[in-house]
Order: C-alpha cells, then structure tokens, then sequence
C-alpha cells in the first residue's frame, strides 16, 4: 500500500476521514475535563529552544539505543492495547512499521493476536506490556509466556489501578471498559515488581506511569531497570502535570542510573528533541500512532515515522548538534505557550481540535 502525505497535517485529516466516530473519540479522549492532556502540550509548549550557531552540522546522527537495541530516532511505539478493534491485522501493522523503520513496538497484554502471534510475526525486538489481571500464578505464567516468545524487554504499567472516566466514550463503551477486571490492577505494589522481575530472569524490567521523583527513587531502590515517566496521556488521573514539567526532577533522581522514556502529547520533531535535552533516553508516542495506522495502516504509520525524522533532524541541525548525547538542559528554556493546547494543537493548520 503506497500512502502519501506530506506533513503530519494531512496525515491526521486521512485518518479523521478514515475512523469511526466510536474509534477516533476513543483514541482522542481523556480523563475528566482533559486538563491532564491537555498539560502534556501544554508543558511542551512552554519550553523554548536556546540555539547555538556556526558548528558543523552537516552530518547528524539521529540514532539511540534503548537496552542495546538500535533505535533509528529516539522514539518507540508506546502501548495501545485494543488498536485491534481498528482494523484488522492492525496490532500487527504496528509491528511491521517497527521492524521496517527501526523501532520498538510495545505491545499491550490487551492487544490482539495472541503475544505469540506477534512474536512470530517478526524477530525484531519488541517490549510486551503487562496489566495485571490475575494472582501471583497468573503473573508467573504471563511472564513464562514472554520469556518462552523471547520478548527482550518488558513493562508494567502501574498507573492504572481504577479505569479513568473517559467522557468521550459512548456510554455502552465506558461501562463496557469500567467493569474489565480492574481488582488485580488496584493490588499492585512493590511486591508486584519483584514478582515479574524474579519471573522474567535478566530480561529489563520498565516501571510505566512514573510521575514522581519519589516513585523514580523507589524504581532505582527496587532493581527496576528503566522509569517510563506517563500520565498515560491523560487518561488516568486528571489534574497531574504535563509529564515533561516532571523530567527534570525525575532525571535528577534517577541520576543517568537507567534509561528514561516519556510519553505524552509528543506529536513533533521539536517536542523529542525537548525531551532528550532534559534526560529522557527516547519518548513514547501514542495517539500519533494511532492516527498514522488509521492514515494508512503500516504504511502510514512508517511515513509518519519518516516525518518524525526529519523533523528531529531538522531540529538537531538547528539547534547546532550532531548526535543526540550533545544535548542538555542548556539548550532549553521556559517560555510562554502561543497555542491554546488539545491534542492537536501542535497543528494549528488543521484550524483547532478535531471532533
Ligand atoms: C488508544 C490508546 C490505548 C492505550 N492503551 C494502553 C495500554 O494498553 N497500555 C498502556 O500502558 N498504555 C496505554 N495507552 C497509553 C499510551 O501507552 C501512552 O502512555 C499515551 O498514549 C501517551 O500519550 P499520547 O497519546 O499523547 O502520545 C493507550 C493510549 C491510547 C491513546
């Protein structure tokens, strides 16, 4: 499939074209009164670039690595459990634009196929995510499953103990969504992580849903081996801070110990680049991927991808880097935002947020 679009702009008007109203309001929406998404823009909005000149930029390296694993452009495919009620085969589009672009596809424990299916759908390296929905048992044997299917990284998501009213649900969908079996969620805790880390041998064991300095602390203390900072794009707790606000103290906790990866309203060249000035090893994107795959499937997701790169490459040659281990706090500063932020507010061509 040959998909075209030339900006992000266009990409996101395909994709409203192309999704149901039931799955644009579910990938769209948020907590409550949307002040948690709306904070992650606005956060990354508030920061301004501090750009230096007259160094060589001719040849940029946009590359990283997150646990030995090459990453073409700091960023990896965040959890989307349910991208299978999209399309069909779309969980496995994700992966294929992973494997042809040079990312890493993180893949919910509510995604469909089977994490077997997925596995076997390619051999490059993905991170499988875990909700828990069972006993200590349950756990064990997810976590077999994982090491069995040969996952080189795994996740907990941690901030979901209740499911966050999502108002832009249809009423049949929330109530659907409100009674998943949530009990187990809420009993996580410390114990938990030592759990899955014993269960998953020396495989790396990613804590998602960090906001704090104190929980970042905890991660370090616990033998976690990477803080993924997320306010699970605001639809969890409302009223949190945008997560790039909590960055620079999370940074400072975890104290370059383990590789930190932030999510959360990430839709440009410029937001990456924000993120790895101020600590961050790569940034989740979520919603961005969602509305590529409805774009156009695996294609529209790796055109998407290619945009994010030149953006980011852009950015890199304009704020006078060449490799991304150049950047530090220096090259950012607050500023105040110019845009009213929504989720698509990083397009203001698009005339405002889209219904
Ligand atoms: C449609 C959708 C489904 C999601 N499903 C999951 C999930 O199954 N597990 C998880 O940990 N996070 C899930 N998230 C949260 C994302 O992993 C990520 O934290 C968030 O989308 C980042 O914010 P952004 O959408 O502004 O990029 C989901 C987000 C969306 C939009």
């Amino acid at each position: 499939m040959t998909v075209f679009f030339e900006t992000a702009t266009d990409m996101i008007r395909m994709a409203r074209r192309n999704m149901t109203q039931d799955a644009w309001d579910y990938v769209c929406g948020a907590a409550e009164t949307e002040t948690s998404l709306r904070r992650n823009r606005m956060a990354l909005d508030s920061l301004a670039f501090r750009p230096r000149v007259c160094r060589d930029v001719s040849d940029i390296d946009t590359s990283t690595s997150l646990f030995g694993h090459k990453l073409r452009i700091p960023v990896i495919l965040a959890p989307m459990g349910s991208i299978q009620n999209f399309a069909d085969r779309a969980a496995l589009e994700v992966d294929d634009a992973a494997r042809d672009f040079g990312s890493i596809n993180f893949i919910s424990t509510v995604t469909e196929p089977s994490l077997e299916e997925l596995a076997a759908n390619s051999s490059h390296p993905k991170c499988f995510q875990i909700y828990v929905r069972g006993d200590d048992q349950w756990i064990r044997d997810l976590c077999k499953r994982i090491v069995d299917n040969n996952y080189p990284m795994v996740t907990l998501t941690v901030d979901s103990a209740f499911y966050g009213n999502r108002e832009r649900l249809n009423p049949s969908q929330l109530a659907l969504r409100r009674v998943a079996s949530r009990e187990w969620q809420k009993k996580i805790t410390w114990d938990t992580v030592k759990l899955v880390k014993d269960a998953i041998g020396d495989r790396p064991l990613i804590l998602k849903g960090i906001q704090t300095a104190e929980d970042a602390a905890l991660c370090v203390e616990n033998g976690v081996d990477g803080v993924y900072i997320s306010n699970h794009g605001g639809r969890q707790l409302d009223h949190v801070q945008g997560n790039i606000e909590t960055l620079p103290e999370i940074a400072k906790a975890v104290d370059g110990k383990l590789p930190i990866i932030i999510d959360g309203g990430f839709t440009r060249g410029t937001d990456v680049i924000k993120a790895i000035a101020l600590g961050a090893t790569c940034v989740g994107i979520g919603r961005l991927q969602a509305w590529a795959l409805g774009a156009g499937n695996a294609a529209g997701l790796l055109r998407c991808l290619e945009l994010l790169e030149r953006e980011i490459e852009t950015t890199m040659g304009l704020v006078g880097v060449t490799a991304l281990d150049q950047l530090g706090p220096e090259y950012v500063t607050g500023t105040a935002p110019v845009h009213w932020p929504h989720e698509h507010s990083a397009f203001p061509h698009l005339g405002g947020r889209i219904e």
